[in-house]
């Protein structure tokens, strides 16, 4: 039996060593424990989304980047990746292709490609909002500068996605280049968050030397900033990076972390991640059971989606948009939820006081 409102309390106010050793216990809890954590944090889910989950269609429209991150498969690096770039118009024809299958969100991600100057990325933007004024434009491309930032914002950008990856610097600096800084990477956080975007963080679950305490500070980072949507899913090794050799986690433990972000920051949107669907084929359908209420089905052209591999074995590289939308409407409703088109910008209409 989970006391909510207990457990929240101590989410929300504990330090690094109590959050740990709630994690390291339902880690090592029986399954009918980690059951009833999931059903406490479905509950409370409902509050604020009832049976919905809210459709993103996902644009990867570069796998170009200047970065070197450890774990990622298009790490520059990487010379066995195949970089691509869609154009102004090819990200246009995707987005009509989803706004005909009834996305009203655009989730455009890249690498960090500087190809795409501020003077592009807003272009796109802008075109994106005339001729789809009903939808939102969600960015994930990565560390900017603030003026960056704030561009894409006065070009009709509505949220922006960058997970901190570990809230843990030494942590951090196992599994990026010295170049790249946890610090920047959280101020870079809370600029989007003055700008006015909605803002998504979140971390991977079981990447290479990752302890429960870190797993912890992400918990209190969160609470910190406070974003609107939080994604999570679990690390899985690429074959073409150094950590190639580590092993694919099960789904246990981030479940486990949805869960208890959902008990903490019960408003948040919270994606079912493709990296839960990979490693698990029911991931996604679990991730919805233990909180999570968002999905982010794939829109980019089918020709180039397994060039965007971050991690080996990513599912639904091989379907048309059309089908994965078909397959996960058909997923969601079996599992007990509610597909729904809308732009979802937060809780609807079942907050209770
Ligand atoms: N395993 C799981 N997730 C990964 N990401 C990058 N590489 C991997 C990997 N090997 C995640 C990062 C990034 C997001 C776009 O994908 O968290 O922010
Ligand atoms: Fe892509 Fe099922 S969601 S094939």
């Amino acid at each position: 039996m989970v006391h909510r409102s207990e457990l929240s309390n101590k989410l929300l106010t504990g330090g690094t060593g109590e959050i740990a050793s709630i994690i390291n216990y339902y880690s090592g809890a029986p399954l009918a424990e980690r059951e009833a954590l999931f059903s406490a944090a479905l509950e409370e889910r409902r509050k604020y989304y009832g049976n919905l989950v809210f459709f993103r269609g996902l644009i990867e429209f570069s796998s170009y980047c200047k970065n070197d991150c450890y774990y990622c498969g298009i790490r520059r690096s990487n010379r066995n990746a195949v970089r691509y770039r869609l154009s102004h118009e090819e990200i246009m024809r995707c987005c009509a292709e989803g706004r005909r299958l009834g996305f009203r969100t655009f989730v455009l991600q890249s690498g960090e490609d500087l190809y795409y100057t501020d003077e592009r990325m807003c272009a796109v933007i802008a075109d994106i909002k005339e001729h789809y004024p009903d939808c939102a434009v969600t960015l994930s491309l990565g560390e900017k500068a603030e003026e960056s930032y704030r561009r894409y914002y006065d070009a009709g950008a509505d949220r922006y996605l960058l997970r901190h990856e570990t809230a843990d610097g030494q942590h951090y600096a196992r599994l990026h280049p010295s170049e790249m800084s946890l610090e920047n990477r959280k101020k870079c956080l809370y600029t989007l968050k003055e700008i006015g975007f909605q803002v998504g963080a979140g971390f991977m679950v079981e990447s290479p030397y990752q302890t429960f305490e870190n797993l912890a500070s992400d918990m209190i980072f969160l609470r910190e900033l406070r974003p609107h949507m939080i994604g999570i899913g679990p690390f899985i090794p690429h074959r073409d990076t150094i950590f190639a050799g580590e092993k694919t986690p099960s789904v246990d433990l981030t479940l486990i972390m949805l869960a208890l972000i959902r008990i903490m920051l019960p408003e948040a949107l919270i994606p079912s991640t493709t990296a839960l669907g990979t490693i698990d084929s029911q991931g996604r359908e679990k991730g919805l059971k233990a909180g999570a209420n968002v999905v982010m089905p794939n829109l980019s052209p089918p020709r180039h989606r397994k060039d965007y591999s971050l991690y080996d074995n990513k599912i639904c590289t091989g379907e048309e948009a059309a089908e994965c939308l078909d397959c996960l409407t058909r997923r969601i409703r079996f599992a007990g939820f509610e597909p729904d088109f809308s732009r979802g910008d937060g809780p609807v209409m079942y907050a209770v006081s």
